[in-house]
């Protein structure tokens, strides 16, 4: 079936809706197909949402109906496709969702499904192996441009958000605006024929860079050899698998390639020539010492002192030097052993495969490939290597100073500071490099937070308002 792009302003419902004690009336345009050759109309559409305000003349805030940012929440979580949410309670947190939160505040709020992993066509075949999510999601974006005049909000100033695999995908979408490497997948799909790049992107604890991902976690958390994390096991009796927390040892083989993988992360940190805002030059040695792991540091610091400035007692920390109220020091490796290691060892390539990411980097025909020769050279299945396009695909790195894209031009990432799914590393070298490149960056380790998004809305748009302002 081919779809028509135009945007139908008829098909509407207006909908009211009460959390937090706060009622909001919009209207809801959905599960619209995006692009004209769909092959998964389950995820390749897109919902828009409206204060219905706006429709009675009304403006919130600075915002009407014309001039509104489009806040673009993609809802992918660990590569898997994310289907565009209402206005409700994220089921995650128990918590209103920040679609309902972005409408209460005045903007459009317009929720992108995306394909990802483990998706099949009826054929058994995967179709949301990598570049999927990240085309569909352009793909959205050129919808709305396609309908700029009857689209509610500000087409030109969209601001995409979203958390860990999606933190990972609003980084792609503000880092590779209209670049001709994505153009035959959407000519395929029959996306519209319009530019992609978007105003700003808000990234909470991107899980990015993957192909360097391994390296950097063991940079981070080499010689700690036990790792806890929660695991779905199926439990005799249970008809589900459960949530359970699993604490193991890392085997000999998985200590060796720890040791392997740190000492891989100085030639490619020390490659990228990182420099910090202040001009100094962001390396480290062969221990992993260094300007670089300074840098880090200083945010973990920063971050504890506005924990500080909030009247939290932090003595129980001793890794952290307090001087009259002031944290003057962070003793970095016992930060790290505090915040415990959660991943084996690779963390994302692993040798025996069945990561999210292995999966991400599959075909049509194989679930699981490897996507770095490290671990394809130690593989213990014997798993293939995904091709080097695919890979450049889904890595924002590859693209930030490539002048044949429209790069964001804001960006704001947050990334927990006891968040273990990926190593603080592969953040802070995101954010250092967007603003070598000019970008305005806002980039925090925020203190107590683990990997997670969405818990400082009002920050968020505050944010965004003023980025939106200037
Ligand atoms: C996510 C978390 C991970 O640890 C990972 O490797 C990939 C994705 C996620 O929460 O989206």
């Amino acid at each position: 079936m081919n779809y028509d792009l135009k945007f139908n302003d008829k098909k509407y419902t207006i909908e009211t809706i009460t959390l937090d004690e706060k009622t909001l009336k919009y209207r809801a345009f959905e599960n619209i197909i995006y692009v004209k050759n769909p092959i998964d109309t389950n995820f390749q559409k897109l919902s828009i949402f409206v204060p219905e305000t706006y429709y009675e003349g009304n403006s919130i805030g600075n915002y009407n109906l014309k001039t509104a940012p489009i806040f673009f929440p993609n809802t992918v979580g660990g590569y898997m496709p994310g289907a565009p949410e209402r206005p409700g309670i994220n089921k995650f947190i128990n918590k209103p969702n920040a679609t309902f939160y972005a409408l209460l505040h005045g903007y459009i709020v317009v929720s992108p499904g995306a394909r990802g992993r483990g998706l099949k066509d009826k054929n058994g075949k995967f179709t949301g192996t990598a570049p999927a999510c990240i085309v569909d999601l352009k793909a959205a974006v050129r919808y709305l441009r396609h309908n700029k005049d009857i689209i509610p909000g500000n087409v030109e100033k969209i601001i995409s958000n979203g958390t860990s695999a999606g933190g990972a995908l609003s980084a792609l979408l503000g880092s590779t605006g209209n670049h001709p490497d994505y153009e035959s997948y959407l000519k395929e799909l029959g996306a519209a024929d319009e530019r992609d790049n978007i105003f700003a992107s808000s990234c909470y604890c991107p899980i990015t860079n993957l192909e360097n991902a391994d390296k950097a976690y063991e940079w981070e958390f080499c010689r700690i050899n036990d790792y806890h994390k929660m695991k779905f096991e199926r439990i005799e009796g249970s008809p589900k698998p459960k949530l359970v927390p699993i604490s193991r040892e890392m085997n000999e083989l998985q200590i060796e390639l720890s040791k392997e993988l740190k000492s891989l992360f100085p030639e490619y940190l020390n490659k990228l020539n990182l420099k910090s805002s202040n001009g100094t030059l962001l390396t480290i040695d062969s221990e992993g010492n260094g300007t670089f792991k300074d840098y880090i540091k200083s945010f973990v610091i920063k971050s504890a002192q506005k924990e500080l400035n909030k009247g939290k007692n932090l003595s129980d920390l001793k890794w952290i030097t307090i001087v009259n109220n002031e944290v003057t020091d962070v003793d970095f490796d016992k930060f790290i052993k505090f915040r415990t290691r959660m991943k084996d060892t690779p963390a994302f390539d692993n040798i025996s495969m069945g990561t999210p990411e292995n999966e991400l980097f599959g075909t049509p025909e194989i679930q699981y490939r490897h996507f770095t020769e490290f671990s394809k050279n130690h593989s213990i299945v014997n798993g293939e290597l995904s091709e080097e396009a695919q890979i450049k695909l889904m890595n924002p790195m590859n693209y930030i100073s490539d002048n044949s894209c429209t790069t964001a031009k804001n960006f704001r990432i947050r990334h927990g500071a006891i968040d273990r799914d990926t190593s603080l590393a592969i953040s802070a070298i995101l954010a250092v490099t967007l603003e070598m490149n000019g970008v305005n960056v806002d980039y925090d380790l925020p203190w107590g937070i683990p990997h997670s998004g969405d818990y400082d809305l009002d920050e968020l748009f505050a944010w965004i308002d003023n980025i939106v302002s200037n």
